[in-house]
């Protein structure tokens, strides 16, 4: 089956989500992200005799069963498609497990491609250990299905804040430059004509006002005779020394295009009071990168453990379809209200 029909933005399937992708087309949904029950952790009152992952005897058993879950999942994850996967840690009889790893390396071992390992740094954490650190982060795995994968790098680049701006002759680029030596350069200058020598000036006044506006980030210019140019001086081969030659002046601009975010995201945790029942919700914040990274807008996010559909509810907000699946009739229902809220959970 097809997860969404044409006219659907969302759905929330109750069942088991093994039993659910088993039903859904091969190559169907561009993204998946999801954060499982850790093992061990709690048992979620669901009111039904299906297995719950997380509940098992031997961690080993609670490693093969996501396993096996994700292999299916693979399948119905476009080939261009990512997967990301939020788990957290246990300590058992004072050590602790490593299990955010075991899983992933259980997963890199059925072949997916691991491609981050992002540590979410919970800025806050309590416990009561008094012989350890204080635990503040878990992990976010992104793993893709092949070597070639969607990722709008564009739509998550933390762009320069704008310079500040006192006058034009103040302004100056991210690595100080202003335009005072250039204006004093092109005036001095015996090598340009009147009119180069307005056109320079003119050229310079537009790059501050692009570096004022934030359009621009940094930038050189060089002046025929003032500098020593550091490209061929060959018109032949560099067009940096024909406009030399042609205009008097050359500028290079540096764009504002921004920087990649890391692999360490600061994001609070969800408020206790939204905390539903037994149920960990994480924040939508959480979900902002891979929603714009890794599903192209109106395209499908799917989280086979979706809780209080924290995943639906942010993908929509992003312009992107969801679909969740989870077994408890009580968590369908709050996510299903929650999407009427417009993600407010209530
Ligand atoms: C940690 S919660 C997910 C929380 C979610 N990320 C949110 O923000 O609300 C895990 C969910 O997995 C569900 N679950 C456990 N075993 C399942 C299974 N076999 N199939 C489907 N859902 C399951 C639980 O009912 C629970 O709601």
């Amino acid at each position: 089956m097809t997860p969404l029909q044409e006219n659907e933005r969302y759905k929330f399937y109750l069942g088991d989500c093994m039993s659910v992708l088993k039903q859904m087309d091969d190559r169907s949904v561009n993204c998946i992200i999801t954060s499982p029950p850790y093992w061990g952790m709690r048992s979620y009152d669901n009111g039904s005799d299906v297995h719950e992952i997380g509940n098992e005897n031997r961690f080993e058993q609670y490693v093969s069963a996501l396993t096996e879950i994700f292999d299916e999942a693979r399948r119905v994850l476009k080939d261009d498609g990512s997967f990301w996967l939020n788990l957290g840690d246990k300590y058992v009889d004072k050590a602790l497990l490593g299990m955010p790893w075991r899983v992933a390396i259980s997963l890199i071992d059925s072949g997916w491609i691991m491609r981050n390992d992002v540590i979410w740094h919970q800025l806050k954490g309590t416990q009561s250990a008094k012989d350890r650190l204080r635990d503040s982060y878990e992990h976010v795995f992104h793993f893709v299905k092949s070597k070639k994968y969607y990722y709008d790098a564009d739509a998550i680049r933390i762009k320069p804040s704008k310079l500040p701006v006192i006058d034009a002759e103040a302004t100056t680029s991210s690595t100080g430059v202003s335009g005072k030596k250039y204006r004093r350069l092109i005036a001095e200058s015996t090598e340009l004509t009147e009119q180069e020598k307005a056109n320079a000036t003119k050229a310079l006044d537009e790059v501050l006002a692009e570096i004022r506006s934030g359009l621009v980030n940094d930038f050189r210019m060089t002046i025929r005779g003032a500098q020593r140019t550091w490209h061929s001086d060959d018109v032949k081969i560099s067009g940096r020394a024909k406009e030399l030659v042609n205009r008097g002046y050359y500028i290079m601009k540096i764009y504002a295009k921004g920087h990649l975010p890391s692999d360490v995201w600061n994001i609070v945790t969800e408020d206790t009071w939204r905390t539903d029942k037994h149920c960990a919700v994480y924040p939508e914040e959480l979900l902002r990168i891979p929603i714009l990274a890794t599903c192209p807008e109106g395209g499908i996010v799917l989280d086979p453990f979706n809780g209080t559909g924290t995943t639906v509810s942010a993908s929509l907000k992003l312009g992107r379809k969801g679909v969740g699946i989870d077994l408890s009739p009580e968590y369908i229902k709050t996510s299903k209200d929650r999407i009427a809220n417009n993600g407010t959970l209530l």
